[in-house]
């Protein structure tokens, strides 16, 4: 797949690396100096480079948005037209310190930025993992046992997309039903970001967490 990064960050960086890694590919964009953005391309190894927003939507089969929660317009500013596009967003509504949900239990993150894209198909999924334990995932990939991960949104097509760059990141993925079950996952990605940070077990605390309904 084609595969945009809008926000190549913590989460972006890991995730667009990944993706390329796993054959996919992908263009970095959105970060604050071009040579970031290249130098990712030059990292993941893959079939990945540099672009704008723009040029990250324009061919892409999927997108990811990974920015904080204040930056989304600046974003959509910058993507043109995303009728049809299948984007996955891992953003969550966090206020400017990052310290609470500023959308929660009525509504979610995932569900208000849907109404800014009304003619795209959004999936929620990747903000109940830290971006720490990524590439450890990925390396584990071919282990039995992988550890799952939720995912929601509304439309069936974006859905397999979005299963599938779950299954190719390592995870074993769980759809969870429809996007307004972020209202659950989002709070509950807090509470995973809270364990990995807090707990004595680190990052890694988490990746034991999803596993363990197994
Ligand atoms: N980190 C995690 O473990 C984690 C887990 C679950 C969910 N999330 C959610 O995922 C989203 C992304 O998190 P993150 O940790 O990846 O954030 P991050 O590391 O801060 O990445 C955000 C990206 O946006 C870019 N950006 C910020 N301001 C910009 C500007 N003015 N112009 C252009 N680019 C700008 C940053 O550029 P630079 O690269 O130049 O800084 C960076 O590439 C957030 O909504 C967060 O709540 C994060």
């Amino acid at each position: 797949m084609r595969v945009g990064i809008l926000g190549s960050g913590l989460m972006g960086g890991k995730l667009g690396t990944i993706f390329a890694r796993a054959g996919h590919e992908v263009i970095f964009s959105y970060a604050r100096s071009e040579q970031k953005l290249k130098q990712l391309a030059r990292n993941a190894k893959g079939k990945a480079k540099a672009g704008t927003p723009l040029d990250a939507a324009q061919e892409a089969d999927a997108l990811l948005l990974a920015v904080h929660w204040s930056r989304i317009n600046d974003v959509l500013n910058q993507t043109g037209d995303l009728s049809g596009k299948v984007i996955v967003t891992c953003s969550l509504p966090m206020n400017d310190d990052d310290t609470k949900l500023i959308i929660a239990h009525t509504s979610s993150g995932a569900e208000e930025f849907a109404k800014l894209v009304p003619k795209a198909r959004v999936v929620s999924a990747f903000n109940t993992v830290p971006s720490e334990v990524l590439f450890g995932v990925f390396e584990a990939r071919r282990k039995a046992r992988r550890p799952s991960l939720v995912y929601c949104g509304d439309n069936s097509s974006s859905k397999k997309i979005a299963a599938e760059l779950i299954r190719d990141i390592g995870f074993d993925p769980v759809d969870a039903g429809s996007l307004r079950i972020a209202r659950y996952t989002e709070p509950f990605a807090l509470l995973i970001a809270q364990l990995a940070y807090e707990g004595k077990g680190g990052p890694e605390l988490a990746y034991r967490f999803e596993q363990f309904k197994k």
